[in-house]
């Protein structure tokens, strides 16, 4: 059983003891078995709604600060130190948060609860607009590309008073999101990533692939050369499915059409291109890479090509 020390508040609850031995084999664990023992411990040591250690307490396993919160391990022979954290408040810390393709209904539960017990939500306006019917208006602040810096060290100082602060990207924080990421990164202690559903995900469902049959490529980063060459190579091998994201808006499907020619593509080879995925004027085009690129109307700067395998 792991030794488990409590803060002088807290020892009233286990008769005064400040160590107690518990089982257990992750904090999480530990925190519930310390509430089986001795009731009423874990509303001091647990956060439901954020569903992590509160902010006022540091855990310390072995001598090293947790990482991890509730998932860190624990061992039998371990010491597990609950001691209010330095300034008696959380380090600077922001929730990065993905909000799905467009459709509220695709916010995970849990992303949904964290965004209702905020206290700062900051986004882009689009992004914002999926989440602010559930989020009272004066907890947001719309980051425009001129004034995200700023607004964004706003963010960190409300993050630095012990407020509870999520900025929220498009999509899975982990497709293409890296640069507001590290926007983000700079200017507090701590980030923690929630994913919810990408657009990639979406298009991987309406065209039936297998994503492990399949490989992502994304325009929204400008190589130093030519921007189709990866495109190209993957399309040459002809195994995998591509899942591609245009660049809004110098590198949109009429121009991937018609850069995959120039590059000897076969022009009668069929893409599929979905635009504004699980919204309610989602639309899905179909033909060939020709008529691709003579195709007159503007795409959607949310649009997502699929080209499947040859078989
Ligand atoms: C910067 S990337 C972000 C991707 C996002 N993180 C995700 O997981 O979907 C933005 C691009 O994703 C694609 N995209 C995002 N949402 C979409 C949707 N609902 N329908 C189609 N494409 C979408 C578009 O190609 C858009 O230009």
């Amino acid at each position: 059983m792991a030794q488990v020390w409590l803060p002088s508040e807290l020892q009233s609850y286990a008769g005064g003891q400040q160590i107690v031995e518990i089982e257990g084999s992750s904090v999480r664990q530990i925190v519930n078995n310390l509430d089986m023992a001795f009731p009423g411990l874990k509303e001091c040591l647990y956060d439901p709604d954020m569903d992590q250690i509160v902010g006022s307490m540091a855990v310390i396993i072995d001598g090293e600060t947790s990482q991890l919160g509730l998932l860190d391990k624990v061992d039998p022979a371990s010491e597990v130190h609950f001691l209010p954290a330095i300034g008696g408040g959380a380090s600077s810390k922001v929730i990065v948060i993905g909000i799905g393709p467009g459709d509220p209904d695709f916010i995970t539960l849990k992303a949904k609860n964290i965004l209702r017990n905020s206290d700062s939500v900051a986004g882009f306006t689009t992004v914002l607009s999926v989440v602010e019917s559930f989020i009272p208006h004066e907890n947001l602040i719309k980051l425009t590309y001129r004034n995200q810096e700023e607004l964004l060290m706003q963010l960190a100082e409300d993050a630095k008073e012990g407020k509870r602060c999520v900025l929220c990207a498009w999509g899975d924080i982990n497709f293409s999101a890296s640069e507001l990421i590290e926007r983000i990164r700079n200017k507090v202690e701590e980030i923690e990533l929630i994913p919810c559903v990408s657009s990639v995900q979406i298009a991987a469902s309406r065209s039936g692939l297998k994503m492990e049959e399949s490989i992502f490529i994304t325009l929204h980063k400008r190589s130093e050369d030519d921007d189709l060459e990866e495109l190209n190579h993957y399309l040459n091998e002809g195994n995998r499915n591509i899942i591609l994201i245009p660049r809004p808006f110098d590198l949109m499907p009429q121009a991937i059409a018609k850069g995959l020619i120039a590059n000897g593509q076969n022009s009668s080879k069929i893409v599929t291109v979905y635009q504004k995925l699980s919204m309610s004027d989602e639309v899905e085009w179909h033909g060939s890479l020709e008529e691709l690129c003579n195709y007159d109307s503007e795409f959607s700067d949310l649009s997502i090509i699929v080209i499947e395998k040859a078989l």
